[in-house]
């Protein structure tokens, strides 16, 4: 009877432990999917009235960010956001030359964000960034 107790106890306790673990991993998984969300918002206030809705740009002026080269390297794309992008480049075949003030006033989590969405949005396809890029980088 005793042993019977111990046992159930065991296998209460382990039940206990695989449910919390299972519970915690989804807590922690933030997919490619919720981060583009998040970061449609922050595109929608923070990007589109330059780089516009669907990401087009308007010639001359802003660059667009559909089929951009300029977010295959992620380091680089994290520094245009949080130091800013001045002088001649050439997007898609065209030249632009307006200063883009740094935008460090926002999050790690939002730059992240809205990077993974510009990023895999309009013909876009990289993999994901994480907050602690965006962290190391803004030293
Ligand atoms: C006030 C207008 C403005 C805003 C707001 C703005 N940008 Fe820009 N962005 C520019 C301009 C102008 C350039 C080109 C800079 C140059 O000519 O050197 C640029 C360049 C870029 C580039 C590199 C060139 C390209 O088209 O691939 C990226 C990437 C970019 N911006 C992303 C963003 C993101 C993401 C946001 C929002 C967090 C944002 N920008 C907000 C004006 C803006």
């Amino acid at each position: 009877m005793l042993q019977m107790k111990h046992t159930l106890r065991t296998i209460c306790l382990f039940t206990l432990l695989i449910t919390s673990a299972s519970w915690l991993g989804t807590l922690q998984k933030d997919t490619l999917q919720q981060s583009m969300k998040r970061g449609e918002e922050v595109y929608a206030t923070s990007c589109a009235n330059c780089h516009m809705p669907q990401g087009e740009g308007v010639e001359g002026a802003f660059p667009p960010l559909a089929k951009t080269v300029y977010l295959k390297n992620q380091k680089r794309a994290i520094d245009i956001i949080l130091h800013g992008q001045e002088g001649e480049i050439v997007v898609n075949g065209k030249t632009y030359n307006v200063p883009m003030a740094a935008m460090n006033h926002l999050t790690d989590q939002q730059v992240a964000d809205v990077l993974n969405y510009v990023s895999n949005t309009w013909g876009n396809k990289n993999p994901m960034i994480k907050p602690v890029q965006v962290k190391t980088a803004r030293k």
